[in-house]
């Protein structure tokens, strides 16, 4: 009779362990994903469309003259905005591309921008 209770007291907590070990085991893989999405966060198609482009510098020029250089000075050497000078080599091409369309940093605003013209200003902030 007694061993029976521990019988299925021990059951009973094998069941709470496997329950416990599937959720581990979905916290885990949550987690990967997690940092997997933070370490790649390259999954927007217009990013990708944009970075698979090469891009040309001289269209990208005469775009940043039209629509950038009013704040961030005709050479790219900041005005209103930031200087450019080196913006590549402390920002990565995808933040660049998400600031530029975003609209998230005012008073700089939105630019829903083909990804082919991107490409083009994209080549061109490379070169500052
Ligand atoms: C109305 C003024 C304005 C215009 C026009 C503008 N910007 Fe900006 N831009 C800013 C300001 C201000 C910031 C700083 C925003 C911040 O970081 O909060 C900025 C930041 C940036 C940055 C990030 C700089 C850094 O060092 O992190 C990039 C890249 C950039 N702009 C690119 C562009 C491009 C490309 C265009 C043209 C398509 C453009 N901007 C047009 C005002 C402007």
């Amino acid at each position: 009779m007694n061993n029976q209770l521990l019988e299925t007291q021990l059951n009973d907590n094998s069941t709470q362990n496997k329950t416990t070990g599937n959720i581990l085991a979905i916290v885990i893989i949550v987690l990967i994903s997690l940092t997997i999405w933070w370490l790649f966060p390259i999954s927007d198609p217009y990013v990708q469309e944009v970075l698979s482009l090469e891009g040309n510098k001289t269209r990208g020029e005469a775009i940043f003259q039209v629509n950038c250089a009013g704040c961030h000075g005709l050479n790219g050497a900041g005005n209103v905005g930031p200087s450019l000078l080196n913006v590549t080599k402390h920002k990565s091409d995808s933040q660049i591309i998400k600031q530029v369309i975003s609209g998230k940093t005012p008073p700089m605003p939105k630019f829903q921008t083909s990804t082919e013209d991107m490409a083009d200003l994209l080549n061109y902030l490379h070169q500052l």
